[in-house]
């Protein structure tokens, strides 16, 4: 990727950001000079993400953490910080998403997407607050469509994310104040990544989402990284709060062919 942003000197923490789409987020930043820190469950998946890191050159260090534990995503965040300094940009990402039917779901599978997804995300912001660049630093939430598009077998996923964004508008509102910026990033759906295999998994599903993309193509991880190198930049510095789709439009109407695929899918399971 070529980018035409400079985060030389710059400190950026990505959480969940060990695969996929905050993968590809943090790769961008390295490429753009930052130093990282990334962070997730499985210590594997963590050593495997810092080592592709340092291949594009940057200084990178990784902690494994659950975001459902807040003391535990507290203390990483503090051993990152005391090893890279001050955070100038936060990026909060983690998640988890399966399809299930509502009247079918259990009380703990709807619990663990909000535990993962919500509380997590509050968990990371809470717990980085003191460890963020004041003033100056950006704060970016990965949402999904299913925020604000109810989506069939997603009653989890929409009741979370549209949570998160909720977050993301009220401590835009509080940080602000102290010169920290808060936005929410929406990728629509983007290519190759696990969240696909699991709402798209079959080749009929996803030919049927890329058709109902306006811009008739799935997104990729490098679109996805190119409107975080942005958000977080100083050239951004006046947007505040925002919820941001990067969904080549698959939000103004399409979004629902996903929901009515899985429906279908599961009537014949
Ligand atoms: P992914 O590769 O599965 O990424 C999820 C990341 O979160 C992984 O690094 C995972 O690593 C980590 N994680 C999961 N549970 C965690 C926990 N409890 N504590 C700490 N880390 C945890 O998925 P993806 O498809 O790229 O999705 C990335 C983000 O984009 C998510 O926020 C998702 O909701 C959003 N999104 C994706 C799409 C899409 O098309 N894929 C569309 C809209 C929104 P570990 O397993 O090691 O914990
Ligand atoms: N359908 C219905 N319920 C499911 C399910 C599925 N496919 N997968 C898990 N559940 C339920 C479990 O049955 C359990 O409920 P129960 O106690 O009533 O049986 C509950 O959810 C918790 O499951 P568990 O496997 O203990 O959760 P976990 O903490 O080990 O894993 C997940 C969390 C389920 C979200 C797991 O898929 C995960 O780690 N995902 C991260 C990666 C990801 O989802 N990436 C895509 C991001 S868009």
């Amino acid at each position: 990727m070529s980018t035409t942003f400079n985060y030389q000197g710059k400190t950026v923490f990505v959480v969940g950001g060990t695969s996929g789409i905050n993968l590809g987020i943090a790769k961008g930043f390295a490429e753009a000079g930052a130093r990282l820190a990334v962070f997730s469950r499985d210590q594997e998946k963590v050593d495997g993400a810092v080592a592709k890191l340092q291949e594009l050159g940057a200084e990178a260090v990784g902690f494994s953490a659950d975001v459902r534990d807040y003391k535990q995503i507290k203390q990483a965040l503090q051993q990152a910080h005391e090893q890279l300094g001050d955070i100038d940009v936060l990026l909060s990402g983690a998640a988890g998403n399966f399809p299930a039917a509502g009247k079918e779901m259990s009380s703990a599978a709807f619990k663990v997407v909000v535990d993962i997804d919500l509380n997590g995300t509050f968990h990371v912001l809470r717990a980085a607050y003191e460890l963020l660049r004041k003033p100056g630093a950006a704060v970016i939430n990965i949402s999904a469509p299913q925020a604000f598009l109810p989506m069939q077998m997603q009653a989890h996923v929409c009741a979370a994310k549209a949570g998160v964004d909720m977050v993301t508008r009220t401590l835009a509102m509080e940080w602000g104040l102290d010169g920290v910026r808060i936005n929410s990033l929406v990728p629509g759906p983007i290519a190759g990544t696990e969240g696909m295999k699991r709402l798209a998994p079959t080749p009929e599903i996803r030919e049927a989402v890329t058709q109902s993309v306006p811009l008739k193509r799935q997104g990729s991880c490098e679109d996805m990284a190119n409107a975080a190198l942005f958000v977080a930049s100083e050239q951004a510095s006046y947007i505040n709060g925002v919820v941001l789709p990067v969904d080549g439009g698959w939000s103004l109407g399409g979004a629902s062919v996903m929901g009515e695929g899985l429906a279908q899918l599961m009537k014949t399971q």
